[in-house]
């Protein structure tokens, strides 16, 4: 078994670290002649549009981001209407910018560089207004395409080594990368991008699914080359991240183990080359999962628990519980306004923010994520924190005590040029509120969950982050996900962060933009 050989996961972590000096002696510079399309177009394949109007759920967005699971004690099947929905608001394009050289097509959640390189997948029963089948989504002209037709989830329901929440699925969404769509610009690390940009695709989604009452759940345990095969990807430059169950109660699909006719279907060519990284290769392929009782075994290691004790280390610091804002304070704009609205900040205000306010933001993002990899409490990720200006805390570092539902201080300081620096010297880092850094313990994770728990720590923060960055639209406020010198960090909250590893980064603040128009 590939996946419990971790030394794969530590080689693909620390040979894609950034630090100074490498960034220094990297030659890699971006050939916009070569650009990648940010979208994967099949050339023959009839589009089935999607519907133009698309109704509000209504639901305050801070509601939506932290809800729980939606029940499942009844039957809850999505429409193509809803399903159309959750699509938009997950990746769908919001906003169009024009430049000298083209046209840029943002999506709903952000992504890094822009370069857009994971497309949405449904496989479904028949539904009311959908017949079954496998689906491509295409952002650029809102419209699903047959790859197949009639009901596959049955693969789905091996390949998840039977996962409850898939086998009575009405409507599964699968999350897959186009490696090269990121690689043109990030090179080796985008393996890693793939999560991060998978996970602010996920918090939305969760959230549009959550604000219909539809269940949801994030699934990552499976037969890479099952699902690969059903999607029809090219296992050299595509890989499939993640699996969401959609709805509840089904009929159970028939799970017939005939052999899938292949896929031959042609896609237009993404750029005039490609360039192949080996490094993001190995990494996927090391932590692939090849059999179902592979799959079985390996979410059997979910039932220990106990992944959150990290949370309960103290450093004898001081302790600022978060503050509980009134529920009539709550902003009450919908998940859907708040989605459209989003961006990434470009400039941040270096004004403070109210503690209440980061406290909305911490609250709401952490209050769990139903996923295979997780159980009630669970978590890979720590929480850091370098403020600048939050009112009525003092600037420093700080953990979040998920426990406690407070910060503690580790260290008392300005570290606007320190946060900066961490954050590759660009301006956002050191210009923000505060910065929230997800560090994870690898060697408990990959002890656990083998190389596959790379895949579980990068999306749980990434997830987190997401609803990060909606929690701050939803305040008024701005968020800018970033990169960041991995080893840096580590040092900068050693003693207590030493031995863990850098998953996410995200900035928080007042946008100068959001400023003037006040
Ligand atoms: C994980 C992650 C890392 C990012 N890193 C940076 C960064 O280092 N610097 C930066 O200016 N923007 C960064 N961004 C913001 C992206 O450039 C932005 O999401 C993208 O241009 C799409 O724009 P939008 O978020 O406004 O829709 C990052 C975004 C994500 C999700």
């Amino acid at each position: 078994m590939k996946n419990r050989e971790i030394d794969a996961a530590w080689a693909y972590h620390n040979g894609t670290k950034h630090s100074y000096q490498r960034i220094r002696a990297n030659p890699h510079y971006l050939d916009f002649d070569n650009q990648p399309l940010p979208f994967k177009i099949y050339a023959e394949l009839e589009l089935r549009a999607l519907p133009a109007h698309l109704s509000s759920s209504g639901m305050p967005s801070l509601a939506a981001i932290s809800a729980a699971d939606a029940r499942r004690d009844r039957q809850v099947t999505p429409t193509r209407q809803t399903l159309a929905e959750i699509l938009f608001l997950s990746a769908g394009v919001t906003r169009r910018r024009k430049y000298p050289g083209g046209e840029i097509l943002f999506r709903a959640a952000a992504c890094t560089g822009a370069l857009y390189h994971i497309d949405l997948y449904l496989v479904c029963a028949d539904l009311q207004d959908l017949p079954a089948g496998v689906y491509h989504f295409s952002p650029h002209d809102f419209a699903l395409r047959c790859l197949r037709q009639g009901d596959f989830r049955g693969v789905l329901t091996r390949a998840s080594g039977q996962e409850p929440s898939v086998l009575d699925a009405p409507a599964i969404l699968l999350c897959a990368s186009t490696f090269w769509r990121n690689a043109w610009k990030y090179q080796a690390r985008a393996y890693r991008h793939c999560y991060w940009d998978n996970g602010t695709i996920l918090a939305n989604l969760l959230a549009a699914a959550a604000a219909r009452a539809l269940p949801a759940k994030v699934v990552i345990g499976f037969v890479d080359a099952a699902i690969g095969a059903l999607l029809g990807l090219d296992s050299k430059r595509e890989a499939a991240l993640s699996l969401v169950s959609l709805g509840c109660g089904a009929a159970r699909p028939v799970l017939a183990s005939v052999p899938l006719e292949p896929l031959v279907l042609p896609t237009e060519p993404l750029s005039k080359t490609e360039v192949d990284y080996p490094a993001i290769r190995a990494m996927h392929e090391a932590s692939s999962l090849e059999s179902e009782d592979e799959v079985v075994q390996w979410r059997s290691a979910n039932d220990i628990g106990g992944l959150a004790q990290d949370d309960r280390s103290s450093s004898g610091g001081r302790l600022f519980p978060l503050q509980a804002p009134r529920d009539d304070d709550a902003p009450s704009e919908t998940i859907e306004d708040v989605i459209v609205r989003r961006g990434s900040t470009r400039q941040f205000a270096r004004e403070s923010i109210a503690f209440g306010q980061l406290s909305i933001m911490l609250g709401r993002a952490t209050r769990g994520i139903s996923a295979d990899f997780l159980t009630a409490g669970d978590s890979l990720n720590q929480l850091y924190l370098i403020v600048h200006a939050v009112d009525d805390l003092q600037p420093g570092a700080y953990i979040y005590r998920r426990d406690l539902h407070a910060l503690e201080l580790l260290k008392e300081g300005e570290f606007r040029r320190e946060a900066g620096d961490l954050g590759l010297g660009q301006d956002i880092p050191a210009d923000c509120s505060v910065n929230v850094y997800f560090l994870a313990d690898l060697h408990r994770a990959l002890d656990r969950f083998g190389n596959r728990g790379y895949r579980a720590a990068l999306l749980e923060a990434s997830i987190m982050g997401g609803k990060l960055y909606l929690a701050a639209y939803a305040q008024g406020l701005g968020a800018s996900g970033l990169t960041f010198f991995d080893d840096d960090v580590t040092e900068f909250f050693s003693p207590h962060a030493a031995g863990k590893s850098v998953m996410f980064l995200i900035a928080l603040g007042k946008s100068v933009k959001r400023k003037s128009q006040l």
